[in-house]
């Protein structure tokens, strides 16, 4: 307790804390009780106030090249002038503000603006489709919508907008805030408001309320193993605490020293955390980049690593191992030597990434910090310290101070070195989720069910024989696809909202460069013709692009038990192209055979 008390020390509390954990309403644990703080002016002002002003807090790098540097006065005055303007349009403590922006300034500014008037943002990912985004901007309840007119996307400018008129059509949203982008035409409805002109007539001052210590800040959207997105609530003083913590420590940052650079985006928890609040808070300097790493070239990144000095660099393995498909001797066209840490997220990494991030760009010796964490944990949990004696490719190894995480059996015991089991946190930590936006009773049951006063993770892991951590991947219905969760669940009601669909089961198979891709199985509906290719772009728009199966094979039946459970490990057994294993619990032996034996692709 007194670690997460001396970290909370690197915030600006307006009301100091009375205690700092209060357990007693478990599993909703409240950090920091009876404390007082803006996020905002955590993020910004204090820096500002510190005599920092000129700092910059923002080297921004449009896709076509454009570019911003944003100082942190200037991130000062366009976050005031956003509060005021979000104020104007009846936005008040508590009001929540759905987002969906590429990763521009106005997207941090929008963020911070919202935390600024204690009002919980919900971004949402700019690749979800219309559908998507209005089961979550009617799921909390959003007041207001803040986007964009379009995005840059390969060199092309694609539209948003028109998308969000889509996703709105009769909803109970007041008012469209649209930022200008790219310039795509868009009709401009009665709630609908330009940023400029609603933003940039405001003045650059605003009073900023200092909230409770557990005042919601955000709620942000993640897969769970039903079809329905679970809206995972985050508050304010313990976030923030903990997110600045690791932010310093895992990465080594140093405040005017370094230039770090996530490139996740925005609308994942990577980039609220790892991007937005944990920099923001500890003032660093960093790079935000809109576009792809291949547009205009594969170099595009190492290019604005060298222009920029970076030093820090946060990424994921599947863009490592599409770095290595690319090849080596694009990064060896740029000078890398400022690069001094090199962290990783999203999945665990292979030894074979992880000698080539280290060989490659870490010139053979910048420490890789591989951070195991989730939405849910709200910040990194499992990393090793960059300071560690021995770097084991393929392992978090170890919690990271203040942090308790157990591998344990079915019985909830903990496993021996050398054993697996599953991954739980056995003691409350600052960043925890306080909870699934208006569904206890999920809450409960996801998390908090499976160990008696543990939170259970759903991740597998194992120890070994030194004590170290090595994450074995999910152990429900959720895959991995590029680091972002997706449940099975999730495409398969997808699948089945198609008229030539009667039944879908969905499996993530190994693939080497996404960690897992998505393959569908669906029986058609009658005789009608399946279209695979239709079948896909059905799931890109129902879900996103993200979604998008790899591989759709139509198959007569789908293998399931006598209780009509369908059996996945078969259909991952064919997925990965592997002898089919046991199938006597199967309530007809035949289908595997049927199945293997007429699939079309
Ligand atoms: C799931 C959480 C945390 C930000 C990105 C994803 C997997 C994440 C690692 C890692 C092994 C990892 C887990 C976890 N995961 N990082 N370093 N090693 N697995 O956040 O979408 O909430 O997904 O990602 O399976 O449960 P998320």
């Amino acid at each position: 307790m007194d670690f997460w008390a001396e970290q909370a020390q690197r915030l600006h509390w307006d009301v100091r804390w009375s205690e700092v954990l209060d357990n007693s309403g478990a599993p909703y644990a409240k950090w920091f009780t009876g404390g007082r703080l803006n996020v905002a002016r955590n993020c910004v002002d204090r820096h500002v106030e510190a005599g920092f002003g000129d700092q910059v807090a923002i080297h921004w790098v449009g896709e076509p090249g454009d570019t911003r540097d944003i100082t942190y006065a200037q991130l000062r005055d366009e976050v005031c002038r956003a509060a005021n303007a979000l104020a104007s349009l009846g936005v008040r403590a508590g009001d929540r503000v759905a987002i969906q922006l590429p990763m521009i300034p106005e997207a941090i500014v929008a963020m911070l603006a919202c935390a600024r008037l204690g009002a919980p943002h919900s971004v949402v990912f700019g690749g979800f489709s219309p559908s998507a985004l209005r089961s979550r901007v009617d799921d909390a309840e959003a007041k207001v919508v803040i986007t964009a007119d379009g995005q840059y996307r390969r060199g092309k400018a694609v539209p948003v907008k028109a998308g969000v008129d889509e996703a709105l059509a009769g909803s109970a949203v007041e008012k469209v805030v649209v930022v200008r982008r790219t310039g795509t035409p868009v009709s401009m409805g009665e709630r609908d408001v330009w940023w400029h002109e609603l933003v940039d007539p405001q003045p650059a001052a605003h009073t900023a309320e200092a909230f409770d210590s557990e005042h919601p800040l955000f709620i942000l959207y993640t897969s769970g193993t039903t079809g329905k997105p679970k809206g995972i609530l985050h508050t304010s003083g313990g976030y923030l605490t903990q997110v600045a913590y690791t932010h310093a420590a895992v990465f080594d940052h140093r405040p005017g020293e370094d230039v770090y650079w996530c490139t996740a985006d925005i609308g994942w928890i990577t980039g609220h955390s790892y991007i937005v609040y944990g920099p923001l808070a500890n003032r660093a300097t960093q790079v935000v980049y809109e576009g792809t790493p291949n547009t205009p070239h594969e170099g595009r990144h190492w290019e604005i690593v060298q222009r920029y000095g970076v030093s820090i660099y946060y990424t994921a393995p599947t863009l490592i191992r599409t770095f290595m498909k690319w090849g080596e001797d694009i990064p060896a066209r740029y000078d890398l030597s400022s690069l001094r840490v090199l962290g990783s997220v999203g999945e665990p990494i292979n030894p074979e990434a992880w000698r080539w991030y280290r060989e490659h760009i870490g010139a053979g010796k910048a420490p890789i910090v591989d951070t195991w964490w989730q939405t849910e944990t709200g910040a990194i949990m499992i990393a090793p310290s960059p300071g560690a004696a021995e770097f084991k490719p393929g392992s978090a190894q170890t919690p990271v101070p203040g942090i308790s995480a157990v591998v344990v059996d079915d019985a909830g015991k903990e496993v021996a070195p050398g054993e697996s089991g599953y991954l739980v946190l056995d003691r409350p930590w600052p960043s925890m989720l306080r909870g699934v936006w208006g569904d206890d009773a999920r809450f409960r049951e996801t998390y908090w069910s499976r160990f008696a006063g543990a939170y259970f993770a759903g991740d597998g892991a194992r120890y070994d024989e030194d004590g170290d951590i090595w994450l074995l991947g999910r152990v429900d219905d959720v895959m991995n696809v590029s680091g972002h969760r997706i449940s099975t669940a999730e495409v398969e009601s997808a699948l089945v909202s198609h008229p030539a669909v009667a039944e879908a089961a969905v499996v993530g198979a190994a693939d080497p460069t996404t960690g897992q891709g998505i393959v569908a199985f669906v029986i058609p509906r009658g005789v009608a013709e399946v279209s695979v290719q239709e079948l896909r772009e059905h799931v890109a728009r129902e879900i996103g692009p993200i979604a998008k199966p790899r591989q759709i094979m139509v198959v007569p039946e789908l293998p399931k038990t006598r209780s009509g459970k369908i059996m996945r490990r078969l259909l991952r057994d064919v997925a990965e192209n592997r002898e089919i294993g046991d199938v006597t619990t199967l309530a007809d032996s035949s289908v595997m055979a049927q199945i293997s034996g007429r699939v079309v692709q």
